[in-house]
């Protein structure tokens, strides 16, 4: 028997994963990805979040098949992008960023289009369960060009999952997409990973990221800068920030305060942005005390992502 790799494991796994374009005219080269390994587990559902340009789109097309790698491994479903590029591309579905659909075919003539496009046997279209996964039923055999935002979307959605593949990888699902919309698309990606699709989703709302994923890979400028799980991350974020309202108005902070990062917004509360590791919330407080403040409420405010990419993204 032969040992394989371990990635089997993995939905998704890159090694080393880098992507050089080389600009020909300006004789120089951009280094879209440097070395980026990480790994994502079946059934998982996963951020890849980073600022426009951070190299999110260059690693799903690298994954999709769309782009070539410089260097570096990736594996999809356990295949190996290099050996079996076949069986990996057909292990995953892709949502691009732009809608993409021809307006004078309905729902269910674009899925039984893209089904046969992708290779997929007549009596193995999954077309009626796409169109029922997805709320689509109702819209069948109206053409796309009367559908709206939201229906364009979850098609491209069931346009991406016409082969059944395991893994979805969406690039951006809700840019540009408004407010209202972006929960219902959200409620159809978070049905899709209950149902057991592995899910990695590109986005550069940190919002988006805390909503839908236990999982965050952070990329800025083509290199990974943290990952893991977003709960146990905020949790080792050494920075706190609390609003303290108070009785008695004051003009001026304590010096033993303002040494602490605290800053007087007006007369009735000020706010500070300390580190726990430096001060403890039971300091703060001997210190209003002694210095004779009364409080009347204290707010603190619970590290979000933004906080975390914020000290790690300058
Ligand atoms: N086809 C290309 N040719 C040259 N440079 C590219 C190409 N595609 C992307 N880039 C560059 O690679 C970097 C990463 O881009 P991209 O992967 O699109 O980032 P993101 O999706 O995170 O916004 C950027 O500096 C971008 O300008
Ligand atoms: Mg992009």
């Amino acid at each position: 028997m032969k040992l394989s790799l371990k990635s089997e494991n993995n939905a998704l796994k890159v090694n080393k994963l880098t992507k050089k374009y080389a600009l020909k005219s300006q004789n120089k080269e951009i280094i879209a990805l440097n070395e980026v390994s990480f790994s994502i587990d079946k059934g998982s559902m996963v951020a890849l979040l980073g600022p426009n340009g951070a190299g999110k789109s260059t690693l799903i097309n690298i994954l999709a098949g769309i782009t070539n790698k410089s260097s570096g491994k990736a594996f999809i479903n356990g295949f190996d992008l290099d050996k079996s590029v076949n069986k990996a591309k057909l292990s995953i579905g892709v949502v691009p960023q732009e809608l993409v659909m021809d307006p004078y075919f309905t729902p269910r003539e674009t899925l039984n289009f893209q089904s046969g496009y992708y290779g997929v046997k007549k009596k193995n279209y999954i077309t009626e369960k796409l169109l029922e996964k997805l709320s689509l039923k109702d819209k069948s055999d109206s053409y796309v060009r009367y559908l709206s935002g939201g229906m364009k979307r979850r098609l491209m959605i069931a346009k991406a999952m016409v082969h059944n593949p395991p893994i979805l990888i969406l690039d951006e699902p809700t840019a540009g997409v408004d407010v209202n919309l972006r929960q219902t698309l959200w409620d159809s990606i978070k049905e899709l990973n209950r149902r057991g699709t592995t899910i990695l989703l590109t986005t550069h709302y940190l919002e988006e990221a805390e909503n839908l994923c236990k999982d965050v890979v952070m990329i800025n400028k083509g290199e990974i800068v943290v990952q893991g799980e977003i709960k146990k991350l905020l949790k080792n974020i050494d920075h706190k920030s609390v609003n303290i309202y108070i009785e008695n108005q004051i003009k001026k902070l304590p010096e033993e305060l303002t040494n602490f990062g605290f800053s007087l917004k007006n007369e009735n509360y000020f706010l500070l942005d300390y580190k726990p590791s430096e001060i403890s919330m039971e300091n703060i407080l001997n210190i209003i005390l002694k210095n004779n403040i009364k409080i009347k409420d204290i707010v603190t405010n619970e590290p979000s992502l933004e906080d975390l990419f914020n000290n790690l993204v300058e």
